[in-house]
């Protein structure tokens, strides 16, 4: 049977280790590492077996494991990674995959190099009852427009509260929203983003140092413009309805990441009083026809750790829905946005 580790036992370490407990009869579950022994530990005792460890490279070097989840913050990416081609280890790593687009297409590059299986915690994509009608509505129709908002709180996590450490609520959060548009209607050309700070104050967070608010304007290779609100700044639900809208010229499409896919417009409309569109005086149109709503169920975490472990296992990627090579793309979409901020000029994308 073939050996899993992971790097990193803290809160998306859980998540995955909820999922490594279901796959015992998969894959042995040989190392938990942390900085932390007592989180480290704590994984070897809810498992029930493996070994735990402070020492990455120790852990590589005794139990010799065949894939390692790596679930560290943004900034301690780099060492460990390398250390695992080194040492040929297949890899999973926690977006967003590292806040230095250098070493993320050095890591990329050099994994290729020695042929090794990576995959990244872009579970979102594995959500299918609402991602595939997703997807063959953005094949199926022109997306001219999307509007994307997340809108939330600030997370417990110390290394959040600062920009150098997390990369910002786009780059460590909303990634997943990047990535998802990304996904469904293809690569990004350019961005420009505006930021807002003084919102969120030192006095309720101590030490916090990133952007409360950021609203991206960007172009796709498809033509489409696409608006990316991100906020941390919200301290009730009342204060926004985060969801992305996919416009066509006579159809919408909502989505929200792990709940629900909605279209409007897929039936015709009822025969009426009012048969057709009608232009109000604002320029809107009437809408006609009943929405189609999907639901997510499940967790979509477990199918995205099993597809990797699976590719492994068998030597076989071609399930995984993002590689590290497919995951650099988003990480380099968010980190183009951290930089139009810095510079307050449009930043092209670069995929390569
Ligand atoms: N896919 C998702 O939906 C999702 C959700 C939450 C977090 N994440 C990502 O997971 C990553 C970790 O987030 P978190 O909330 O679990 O953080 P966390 O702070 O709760 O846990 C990180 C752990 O890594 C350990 N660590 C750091 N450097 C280490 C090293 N060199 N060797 C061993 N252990 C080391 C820390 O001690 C800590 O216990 C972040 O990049 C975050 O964006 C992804």
């Amino acid at each position: 049977m073939k050996k899993l580790a992971i790097i990193g036992c803290g809160g998306i370490g859980s998540y995955h280790l909820g999922h490594f407990l279901q796959f015992k009869d998969l894959v042995e579950l040989a190392g938990w590492c942390d900085l932390i022994p007592e989180r480290a530990e704590a994984f070897k005792e809810k498992a029930g077996c493996g070994e735990a460890y402070t020492d990455y490279k120790t852990m590589l070097d005794e139990v010799k494991p065949d894939m390692v989840f790596v679930c560290v913050p943004p900034y301690c990416h780099g060492e460990i990674e390398f250390a695992l081609i080194e040492r040929g280890i297949h890899f999973f790593v926690e977006k967003p995959l590292a806040l230095d687009l250098d070493l993320a297409r050095k890591i990329r590059d050099a994994a290729e190099a020695k042929g090794l299986i990576t995959a990244s915690g872009f579970q979102c994509r594995y959500a299918d009852q609402i991602v595939q009608p997703a997807k063959k509505f953005c094949e199926e129709n022109s997306v001219h427009l999307v509007e994307c908002s997340r809108i939330g709180g600030v997370p417990e996590v110390d290394w959040w509260r600062k920009k150098s450490l997390s990369g910002g609520q786009a780059a460590e959060q909303t990634i997943h929203q990047f990535d998802i548009i990304r996904y469904l209607i293809g690569d990004p050309v350019e961005v420009f983003t505006y930021n807002a700070r003084g919102i969120i104050t030192d006095a309720e967070w101590p030490g916090y140092d990133t952007d409360d608010l950021s609203v991206t304007a960007c172009k796709f290779a498809n033509g489409a413009l696409c608006v990316i609100s991100t906020g941390c700044y919200a301290t009730s639900g009342n204060s926004f309805d985060s969801k992305i809208t996919f416009s066509t010229r006579d159809k919408r499409m909502e989505h929200k990441i792990l709940g629900t896919t909605v279209i409007y417009g897929e039936e015709a409309a009822p025969a009426g009083e009012n048969d057709g569109f009608v232009v109000k005086g604002d320029g809107a149109l009437k809408a006609g026809g009943d929405a189609i709503t999907y639901r997510h169920h499940g967790d979509s975490g477990i199918q995205c750790d099993r597809t990797f472990i699976e590719a492994v296992i068998t030597g076989d990627p071609s399930k995984i829905r993002s590689s590290y090579r497919d995951a650099f793309k988003s990480v380099s979409f968010t980190l183009a946005c951290n930089k139009s901020m810095e510079t307050g000029l449009p930043v092209k994308v670069e995929l390569e």
